[in-house]
């Protein structure tokens, strides 16, 4: 039990956690040493969270020539694991010569909710509520004004009655248009704002009595399901121009694969499950390096995979008139202004590569490095197989693993070219290296 904890600073922290180690000196000086000596710098690092004992590195890379609605890009991606930046560059050059990535933006609508019990006459609220929607939306005007201005602000409030389910619960479920922000807290503020409005206004209603002056509000927040704040990504071209795959098939075999592979992520929640984490393997990792919410955009976007009652592949494909189309349709709710957008240096410097994009052009870009990373990783799935290529990539872990030096990952990358990789293996192959040569 620590008592106080928070309280203390994060050195004290730090010698605190470090006495639960092996060897408290060696935890204390490796954590120390990723400290940032701009203290400025670390105190900001510092602050974006809480009880920060040091910093957590991940690779910032980037995948180049990334041609969408005709304008070329170079993609900043945040990704711990090996080879989801080459699948996406892969996938990026080989549609290259192919017209590139198509995307577009159908709708930018937030949502959130204000989860109430109000157990009166419901004629008498559905009766009353387009004068309540006007009160809300008039005494909300100090919130709203700025992102009035900016061409957005509340688009609609609606009333849901769900007392059949759970008795006297209705909601206000209220949509928004946030510009370029992805908008928690402006929703948020709204929607507490909305409930303390609705809790005066049922007080005081001429028309209501006993029971219906109450409302007890159970929650106001957002919800991280916007399924309508869709961004549709595609790639196309006539089957011919597809070419020969590298297991030889030919581009129609390699279409017929292909498609089935799609319709069984259509079919199967085990393989739908696993193939859309392909694609968050490309989202995310936009989403991260432009210091959005990827829990947000993954729990939308899984709900949205299951909005027919079956969760399933958020990518179809199709083949018409011999044209070859792959398509990613999916949910996400992205900013950048606000939040980390600003705050984070790296952030910063990801967003400005992309050339300083609106909301709507990042979630064209984060769709693109989804569908790339899904084209690639089933393309692979239903020829050659992944292994093959995700343990080359994987190699230099395991290499490093085993602290392998330059001239040894070198030696490594030659034998490995046509030897199985393993951990066994890998480390076989070292033990051999280096009682060969000595150090
Ligand atoms: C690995 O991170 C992602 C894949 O499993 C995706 C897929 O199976 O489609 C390769």
């Amino acid at each position: 039990m620590f008592a106080g904890f928070s309280k203390l600073s994060k050195e004290e922290k730090l010698k605190v956690v470090a006495k639960l180690t092996t060897n408290p000196e060696e935890f204390t000086a490796e954590l120390k040493s990723f400290w940032n000596a701009d203290e400025e710098l670390q105190k900001k690092f510092d602050e974006f969270s809480e009880n920060t004992i040091t910093n957590f590195y991940m690779p910032f890379g980037v995948v180049p020539n990334v041609k969408i609605n005709d304008k070329f890009y170079t993609i900043p991606m945040v990704i711990e694991e090996s080879s989801v930046v080459a699948a996406a560059a892969k996938s990026a050059k080989f549609w290259l010569s192919r017209g590139g990535f198509k995307a577009e933006v159908t709708e930018m609508v937030k949502l959130g909710q204000v989860h109430f019990i109000w157990n009166g006459d419901k004629t008498k609220l559905k009766a009353a509520f387009p004068e309540l929607k006007k009160h809300l939306i008039e005494n909300t005007k100090y919130l709203t004004a700025n992102m009035e201005k900016r061409g957005g602000g509340i688009l609609n409030i609606e009333l849901i009655d769900h007392s059949d389910k759970e008795p006297g619960y209705f909601q206000l479920m209220c949509s928004f248009n946030t510009c370029d922000s992805m908008g928690a807290n402006f929703i948020n503020s709204c929607l507490e704002e909305f409930a303390s409005l609705l809790k005066d206004w049922c007080t005081n209603h001429a028309g209501f009595t006993g029971e219906e002056k109450k409302v007890k509000v159970i929650m106001s927040i957002l919800s991280n399901y916007t399924p309508n704040c869709l961004v549709k990504c595609w790639v196309e071209c006539p089957v011919s121009e597809l070419g020969e795959s590298e297991d030889g098939s030919t581009p129609e075999e390699f279409v017929e694969k292909f498609s089935t592979a799609i319709r069984i992520a259509h079919i199967d929640p085990y393989r739908a499950t696993t193939h859309n984490k392909g694609i968050y393997n490309g989202i995310d990792s936009v989403v991260l390096a432009t210091g959005n919410d990827f829990r947000a955009v993954e729990a939308c976007g899984h709900a949205y995979a299951s909005r027919d009652g079956q969760y399933k592949s958020l990518t179809d494909v199709s083949v018409e008139n011999g044209i070859f189309k792959f398509t990613l349709t999916v949910p996400m709710a992205l900013g950048v202004v606000g939040g980390l957008t600003s705050l984070h240096p790296v952030v910063k410097r990801g967003l400005e590569l992309l050339g300083s994009p609106a909301a709507k052009e990042l979630m064209m870009i984060a769709a693109a490095m989804g569908l790339a990373n899904n084209f690639s990783a089933v393309r692979s799935l239903s020829t050659v197989g992944i292994q093959q290529g995700h343990m080359k990539m994987h190699l230099f872990n395991i290499m490093n693993h085993f602290g392998a030096n330059d001239a040894e990952k070198q030696k490594g990358l030659e034998h490995f070219t046509s030897e199985k990789v393993s951990f066994t293996t890998v480390r076989e192959f070292l033990e051999k290296l280096r009682t060969k040569q000595p150090a």
